[in-house]
């Protein structure tokens, strides 16, 4: 048997086994821990997992064998939720946000979401590419193998694409894969202000079919709020979308309780984002229909919100995932074990729920769950090498990061 390389010496090998679906309920605070493990690779994959030094009867002369020193191993994070693409940043609008105007206010003044589209707009494919590869360089660091990447800064044909391109040139050069998502219906672009009706219809009718055609996105998101786009328009956008083969996903219940969740669970949308103000019955019916809940804590933290009550989808048999949001406005960092530890200090969910969320659920949100997501065999080899003790240590000790080395397809690529 051919074995291209073994990391012998684990101290604590984190699998996050996956259950064949999401983990709900109590699974999520479950987590199987190996002791003194090895993993085996071959073609940037797992191919064993053991104990001890079991490795030494499959390594030969070829195999490459790395100590991982006794430390934590985990499955390489995943970050369902960012808006990786975009032009330019708000720090301009910093002294508003401090004084407490509202992010919807900002917005409706023409700021927020649509100062980035101006500034994406402006910037050329290569501006983005290189800003964008930046923040993936980061991400990567902080132990992120896997991300999803949003379009939504050009509310025009021309910008979507040009950020889609360049979205799925970084996923094709970069360690990090990344799952693209159009979201056209972003923003209303203020000369629809007062009739969405036939922006929507360039959404539908031109933007969304050309996107399909070009294969640059596998799911359709829309950002569902009060005074940007309502419960019926989202329906209606994401209903054709159905239509057209893509997935869904809703931003959804993020500042008013409009029925975003409800939505999203007759719509059978992968996930629904955000639910900071979420009803307990769309909860519910989100639990029926399997729709992950993608939450954002980065976003509640950063606006100074109320968290999204994760406890409260956890007792519901909710899956839970989390996610960075990384945007420049809501959102303005790609710090995933910030995430985490926000996870246990604002969403009050235990170290091994948080760990669930980023890894395994993480898959299931953006239909990844087959390839990553778990340390298993045939399962991509991603993980990270923390310099931790324990699971508990990471969202513990806060505000740093502790990946140590990470590994990409059986590859080093931090270190
Ligand atoms: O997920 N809420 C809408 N979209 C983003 C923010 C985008 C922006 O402010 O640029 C979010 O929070
Ligand atoms: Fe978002």
């Amino acid at each position: 048997m051919r074995v291209d390389l073994i990391i012998k010496n684990i101290g604590k090998l984190v699998t996050c086994k996956d259950l064949g679906r999401p983990k709900i309920g109590k699974e999520m605070n479950e987590l199987e821990i190996i002791e003194n493990a090895y993993i085996a690779i071959r073609d940037g994959k797992v191919i064993e997992i053991g104990v001890e030094d079991g490795y030494k009867s499959i390594a030969n002369n070829y195999t490459k064998i790395e100590d991982a020193k006794g430390l934590l191993v985990t499955p390489g994070l995943i970050d369902s939720h960012t808006h990786l693409v975009h032009g330019g940043s708000r720090e301009n609008e910093f002294s508003k946000k401090l004084a407490s105007v509202p992010y919807i206010e900002i917005l409706n003044e023409g700021g927020g979401i649509l100062s980035t589209v101006n500034a994406t707009k402006n910037a050329t494919e290569q501006q983005l590419y290189d800003k964008a590869k930046k923040s993936l360089d980061r991400m990567l660091e902080l132990g992120v193998t896997t991300a999803e990447s949003k379009s939504g800064y050009g509310l025009e044909l021309e910008t979507e694409l040009k950020q889609l391109k360049v979205s799925n040139k970084l996923g094709k050069e970069h360690p990090i894969d990344l799952v693209h998502t159009f979201l056209g219906a972003h923003a209303v672009p203020v000369e629809y202000k007062t009739n969405h009706k036939p922006f929507i219809d360039e959404v539908v009718n031109k933007m969304m079919p050309k996107v399909k055609e070009l294969g640059l996105a596998e799911f359709c998101d829309v950002f569902c709020e009060e005074g940007v786009f309502t419960i019926e328009e989202t329906e209606y956008i994401l209903s054709k979308a159905k239509q057209m083969g893509y997935k869904l996903k809703i931003h959804a219940d993020e500042i008013v309780s409009l029925g975003g969740a409800e939505l999203a669970a007759k719509l059978n949308c992968t996930s629904a984002d955000h639910l900071m103000a979420a009803s307990e019955d769309g909860l519910k019916m989100m639990a029926k229909n399997n729709v992950i809940a993608n939450i954002l804590p980065g976003t509640s933290f950063n606006l100074n919100k109320a968290y999204a009550n994760a406890r409260k989808m956890i007792d519901l048999n909710v899956g839970v995932s989390l996610s960075s949001d990384y945007n420049p406005g809501s959102c303005p960092s790609e710090n995933l074990q910030f995430v985490m530890q926000l996870g246990c200090l604002g969403l009050k969910m235990t170290p091994y729920e948080v760990l669930n969320a980023v890894t395994i659920n993480a898959a299931y949100c953006i239909d990844r769950q087959n390839e990553v997501g778990s340390i298993e065999i045939g399962k991509k080899a991603d993980f990270v090498v923390f310099d931790a003790p324990n699971v508990e240590y990471l969202m513990y000790h806060f505000g740093i990061n502790h990946v140590n080395q990470v590994y990409k397809n059986g590859t080093l690529v931090v270190d």
